[in-house]
């Protein structure tokens, strides 16, 4: 079975024909003109950001509520959504003062990857939809700052196309949502692409219940008649520069890296039917690894207690990341905070590289993570606010803002490298109730 080639072309040449119908073909010229002027607008927000919360707040002037809230929300009542955050927010640091440092050292190597930062851009799906093919502005804008982008099987770019863009080394996140043999197929692609590590999502028994995006109408706004489409006009009206990229960029995508049997890239659909079907259990792993090979790295992303993180080990994993999917799939389960430090003393005489994500957004954040023993973390929301905003120069200024916060919070802590941190020495206990 070949799969389709990847469309050669950027915003400058024409969306292949089956993307548009005649009407909006004929609007191309004038699309993609409105989408270069208000890039440029969008950009000079960014740039005036100083947080990661800023980024979030320009990417929801930018982008209608209906779209904002996929990205924003979490699974149930949020509650994860919000520990994860607060989790970090609880801590305290222990800073020592008087302390001149000529230089502080956040560089790291990951499973053999050296990067510029203990920051690695976490697989997020369709961010296509926030930004005409957002996948690759985001690998580049990610690869220049000199850290790993991992790229997501639910995404609206060939997997070819985004390893090209970045300049640095990309991982692929797994699922196997339409069977083995579509799966096989996706990570063969990946393999020949160049990509560097495999991310196998475990979460995913089911998609969790975004109830609240489902109350805004998300699953017509995918699969509604036009006629129930049309309600979401008015929601459009103060977001119209998102509404023409989105169209000059082709309208709704597809899932081009899942490539069904019939040699078509998924469409865009609710794919809770599809994870419900294609459930990764540890019997996969030796299977995987026949096709990935043993010559690059494997990790699990989605272990939540010590006792997966203990299989992973038996299952020969090369790294696990320690996830609750940023709160998007059961609710109430622990922050990913309070887990990495169980997992951390557990695990600390193994070989095993440990990551964390959910609820980074901010340097600091980093730097508590590290000192409880994370390898290093990885960033979902904190870089694709910056991409709903103002695309690649939105992702660069989120990386930008990371890095000197973490910067910053090592100088502060009087601590010279990332290397040195420890929570004993560089944490004190919250001190209110
Ligand atoms: C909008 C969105 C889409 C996501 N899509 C995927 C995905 O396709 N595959 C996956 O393994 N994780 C996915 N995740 C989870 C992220 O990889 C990561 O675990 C999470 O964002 C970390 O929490 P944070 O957003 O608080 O940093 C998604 C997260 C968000 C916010």
């Amino acid at each position: 079975m070949t799969h389709p080639q990847p469309l050669e072309r950027n915003l400058e040449q024409p969306p292949a024909p089956n993307e548009h119908g005649a009407g909006l073909r004929l609007l191309q010229p004038y699309l993609r003109r409105a989408h270069a002027r208000s890039a440029k607008r969008w950009a000079r927000a960014v740039e005036k950001c100083v947080t990661i919360d800023h980024l979030r707040q320009v990417m929801e002037k930018r982008v209608p509520p209906i779209v904002r809230e996929y990205y924003r929300g979490g699974a149930d009542n949020e509650i994860t959504l919000r520990d994860n955050v607060e989790a970090f927010q609880r801590e305290r640091f222990k800073p020592r003062s008087a302390v001149q440092l000529d230089a502080v050292e956040m560089r790291t190597e990951i499973l053999g990857h050296p990067i510029a930062l203990p920051v690695i851009a976490a697989p997020i799906g369709s961010p296509r939809m926030l930004w005409p093919r957002g996948e690759a502005g985001a690998a580049k804008a990610v690869g220049e700052a000199g850290t790993i982008c991992t790229l997501s099987t639910l995404t609206g770019t060939d997997l070819e196309e985004v390893r090209t863009a970045s300049p640095g080394p990309c991982w692929y996140q797994l699922y196997l949502v339409g069977g083995k043999e579509v799966a096989a197929r996706g990570i063969e692609r990946a393999k020949n692409a160049g990509y560097s590590a495999l991310v196998l999502t475990i979460d995913t028994a089911v998609a969790g219940n975004r109830a609240r995006h489902e109350w805004l109408g998300a699953s017509q706004a995918i699969n509604g008649t036009p006629f129930q489409k049309l309600k979401f006009g008015p929601q459009m009206i103060p977001h119209l520069s998102w509404l023409q990229s989105f169209y000059a960029d082709g309208g709704m995508m597809q899932f081009r890296n899942v490539i069904l049997n019939d040699g078509q890239p998924m469409p865009y659909a609710d794919v809770g039917a599809q994870l419900r079907t294609s459930v990764v259990t540890w019997e996969h792993l030796p299977w995987i690894r026949e096709i990935w090979g043993t010559d690059k790295p494997i990790l699990v992303k989605g272990v939540q207690c010590v006792e997966d993180a203990r299989l992973a080990a038996e299952h020969g994993v090369d790294g696990i990341i320690i996830s609750n999917h940023g709160g998007r799939q059961m609710d109430r389960v622990y922050p990913t905070l309070y887990i990495l430090k169980d997992v951390a003393a557990e695990l600390k005489d193994s070989a095993m590289t440990i990551l964390l994500d959910g609820g980074i957004r901010s340097g600091g954040d980093v730097v508590i993570a590290l000192a409880h023993g994370a390898d290093a973390v990885l960033a979902g929301r904190a870089y694709v606010y910056g991409l709903g905003a103002g695309g690649e120069a939105g992702v660069r200024k989120a990386f930008a803002i990371l890095k000197k916060e973490i910067e910053d919070t090592l100088r502060l802590l009087g601590c010279a490298s990332i290397h040195d941190l420890n929570a004993k020495e560089h944490l004190l206990p919250y001190p209110f109730q």
